[in-house]
C-alpha cells in the first residue's frame, strides 16, 4: 500500500484501476433514480442548481460523474452540464446509459478546462479518493475553473470530528482485486482546504447516517468571489 502524502506518485493509478475493475457494478448500484429516497441530499443540489443559475449560463462540471446519474439529474433540471471521471470504463458506461450526455476521461488533480469556464462544480464521494496532501491544490484547481461568481457543492462521507482523516484501504470490492483508498474528512479540514484555495464557504451541511450507510454524509456550498 502506498503512503497517503504529496509524495505518493500512484494514486490516480490505483483508484483508475479500481473504478475500471468495478464499473458495472458500481453502476448498478446507483441508477438514475438513485437521489429519490434521498430528499435531503435532493434538496442541496437543488440549492446549488438555483445558486449556479443565478451565477450566469456557464456549464457545470460533474467531475468524479461515475455513472452519471448526477449529470442526468441536473441535465434534467435545465442545467447545461459535462461529467468528467478518471476511470475510461466508467465513462465508457456512462456515455452508454446517457447518450445525449457529454462525458469525458479526466482527473480533477488537472482538469482539461479552461480559466474561468464553469459556472459550476459539483462533486459527490470523488475527493474522497484524494490523499490530504493534494487536497487544496485540487480545490484550486476548482477555484481556476469556475467563472466568478461560480459555485461549488461537495458531498463526501463525513469523517471523524477530532479532525483527523480516516482511511480506508479495499484489497478487494465486488470480487474484483484493488489498491483503493479511502480518505474519510471531518467538514471542518475540508473548509480549511477550501478557504486555502481562495473558495468562500457558503455553507455546510451534515445529515445523519441513514440504515444502511455507515457514516453521515456531509455537504460543502462554496463559491468563487463575483
Ligand atoms: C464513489 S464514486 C462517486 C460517483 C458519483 N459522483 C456518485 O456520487 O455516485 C467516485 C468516482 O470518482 C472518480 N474519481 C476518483 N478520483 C478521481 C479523479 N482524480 N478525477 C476524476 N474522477 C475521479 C472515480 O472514478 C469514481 O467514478
Amino acid at each position: 500500500m502506498s503512503a497517503d502524502t504529496p509524495g505518493d506518485p500512484d494514486f490516480i493509478d490505483r483508484t483508475r484501476h479500481a473504478y475500471d475493475a468495478m464499473a458495472e457494478e458500481y453502476a448498478a448500484r446507483f441508477p438514475d433514480d438513485a437521489l429519490d429516497d434521498l430528499p435531503v441530499d435532493r434538496a442541496l443540489l437543488h440549492a446549488f442548481v438555483e445558486l449556479v443559475r443565478a451565477a450566469g449560463p456557464a456549464p457545470v462540471a460533474d467531475v468524479g460523474s461515475g455513472p452519471g446519474h448526477l449529470t442526468a439529474r441536473l441535465d434534467a433540471l435545465g442545467v447545461p452540464v459535462f461529467g468528467v471521471d478518471l476511470s475510461p470504463r466508467t465513462v465508457a458506461l456512462a456515455r452508454r446509459t446517457h447518450p445525449g450526455l457529454r462525458f469525458h476521461v479526466g482527473s480533477m488533480t488537472a482538469l482539461d478546462l479552461p480559466d474561468a469556464t464553469v459556472g459550476g462544480i459539483v462533486a459527490l464521494y470523488s475527493l474522497i479518493h484524494i490523499p490530504d496532501g493534494r487536497l487544496t491544490a485540487v480545490l484550486a484547481e476548482f477555484h481556476r475553473v469556475l467563472v466568478p461568481g461560480g459555485q461549488v457543492l461537495l458531498g463526501f462521507q463525513s469523517g471523524s470530528a477530532d479532525g483527523t482523516t480516516e482511511r480506508l484501504h479495499l484489497a478487494e470490492r465486488f470480487g474484483h482485486p484493488m489498491d483503493l483508498d479511502y480518505h474519510f474528512r471531518a467538514p471542518e479540514t475540508v473548509v480549511g482546504h477550501l478557504t486555502k484555495a481562495g473558495l468562500r464557504l457558503s455553507a455546510r451541511v451534515v445529515r445523519e447516517a441513514l440504515d444502511g450507510e455507515s457514516r453521515p454524509r456531509a455537504y460543502l456550498l462554496a463559491h468563487k468571489a463575483a
